[in-house]
């Protein structure tokens, strides 16, 4: 005899049961989190795990007047265009590349994270 049908999806709804459980603990992580990780898969190579920056790469976020003083919104949108070594503002000589073609609420959650790192 083969196994029957309801005894299959039980096998399959166990599984399922135990991904239930696990993403309430991943949701309960919460915006501060999602940013940690969002800025550790595109910012870190460039400016660190502590955000003090990566020499000869990324300028350090944690001392940046820049990050201090300019708004969510403002910050939001100097991510999505970046900065080139051209621009007037440049502070390293070096390309910030532009993030615009990540979703906005990962852009949000990044700035969200980079303004509770920065110490003015
Ligand atoms: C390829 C390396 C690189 C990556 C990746 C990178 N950056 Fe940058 N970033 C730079 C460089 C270089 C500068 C300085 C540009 C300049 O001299 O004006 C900079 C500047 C900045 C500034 C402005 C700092 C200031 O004081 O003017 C912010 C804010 C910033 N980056 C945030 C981010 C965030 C957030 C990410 C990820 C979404 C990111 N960067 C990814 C290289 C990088």
């Amino acid at each position: 005899m083969t196994m029957s049908v309801a005894a299959r999806r039980t096998r399959c709804c166990g599984v399922l049961a135990v991904l239930v459980s696990v993403a309430p603990a991943l949701h309960a992580a919460g915006p501060a989190d999602a940013g940690g990780t969002a800025y550790a898969t595109n910012c870190i190579a460039c400016h660190g795990a502590d955000l003090a920056g990566v020499e000869g790469l990324g300028v350090n976020l944690v001392t940046s007047k820049f990050v201090a003083t300019r708004s969510p919104d403002a910050l939001l949108a100097f991510i999505k265009a970046g900065r080139m070594p051209d621009d007037p503002a440049t502070v390293s000589g070096r390309p910030m590349p532009g993030f615009g073609w990540l979703p906005e609420a990962e852009l949000a959650a990044i700035v969200a994270f980079v303004k509770s790192r920065n110490g003015g």
